[in-house]
């Protein structure tokens, strides 16, 4: 069983944590698994208003805020959505739907990471599948469920401070999406070498009914009312049964 300082542990190993931490390395391994994600742009803070712009060859060029902007522009359409890399519970992510928004959201998640990512606005539904096991003995993925973001988008306020977000523990999607969205979210999860536990987000564009990945939780919400345990006792395991199989896992 896996060790930290001495006391066992289940879950992702390092790479798999570290992987799913980070957006830009995800991002990369999911382009290696060619799996569909929304386009993006990845850039660094380098000093005061300029910027580190990474190309497709992971070639990197210093800009001006300013001529970075052009750049994004021409690859990718508003709205944009602007996040740290390492980051999560959406702090730092913001949505810019003009180029002054932008600009803001930039400077802003360059306040929580020097890594950020500017990702094409995906239009559609925002489905979760939680997935268990390991490349060994097999992984099993939930049906998605759906969130139902208050707001503009899942934001943390919207997460955590209002009431009238909601998750489905179905998503309203067709039956060939779901079986879709439940395959790719183990060919994700093994891409980054994934182990025990993983919660795998996906957009579902409206107007094509596109599958994109968003990204993979290697350690998901794991309380009563978390979006994980919920899918899987929708699957058919209580609470206290999935942490026996979690454990078991590890013990496989
Ligand atoms: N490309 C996109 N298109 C549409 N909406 C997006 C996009 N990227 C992010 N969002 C919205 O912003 C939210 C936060 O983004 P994301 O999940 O990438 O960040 P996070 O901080 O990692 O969140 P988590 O707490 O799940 O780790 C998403 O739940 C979604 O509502
Ligand atoms: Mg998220």
């Amino acid at each position: 069983m896996l060790e930290l300082f001495g006391i066992k542990y289940i879950g992702c190993k390092v790479l798999a944590s570290s992987v799913g931490m980070d957006k830009a390395y995800t991002k990369m391994i999911f382009e290696k698994a060619k799996l569909n994600q929304a386009k993006y742009v990845y850039i660094k803070k380098y000093e005061g208003d300029k910027f580190i712009y990474i190309d497709e060859n992971l070639d990197e060029h210093k800009l001006d805020l300013e001529d970075l902007v052009k750049i994004v522009e021409n690859k990718i359409k508003y709205p944009m959505f602007v996040k740290p890399s390492n980051s999560g519970s959406s702090v730092g992510v913001n949505k810019a739907k003009t180029q002054e928004e932008l600009i803001k959201s930039i400077k802003n998640a360059a306040e929580f990471d020097s890594k950020i990512l500017i990702e094409q606005g995906i239009i559609g539904k925002e489905v979760e599948c939680a997935v268990l096991g390991n490349g060994q003995i097999g992984v099993i993925a939930t049906k998605p469920g759906e969130i139902l973001a208050a707001g503009d988008f899942y934001s943390f306020d919207s997460k955590y401070n209002d009431e009238n977000s909601k998750t489905l523990l179905e998503a309203r999607i067709t039956e060939e999406q779901k079986q879709e969205v439940r395959e790719l979210a183990i060919k994700a999860f093994n891409a980054i070498d994934g182990n025990g536990l993983s919660r795998v987000d996906f957009f579902v564009e409206e107007e094509t009914g596109k599958i994109y990945i968003n990204e993979i939780n290697t350690m998901p919400g794991f309380t009563s009312i978390s979006m994980f345990p919920k899918l899987f006792e929708a699957y058919g395991y209580t609470y206290s049964e999935l942490l026996d199989k979690v454990i078991e896992v590890e013990l496989a």
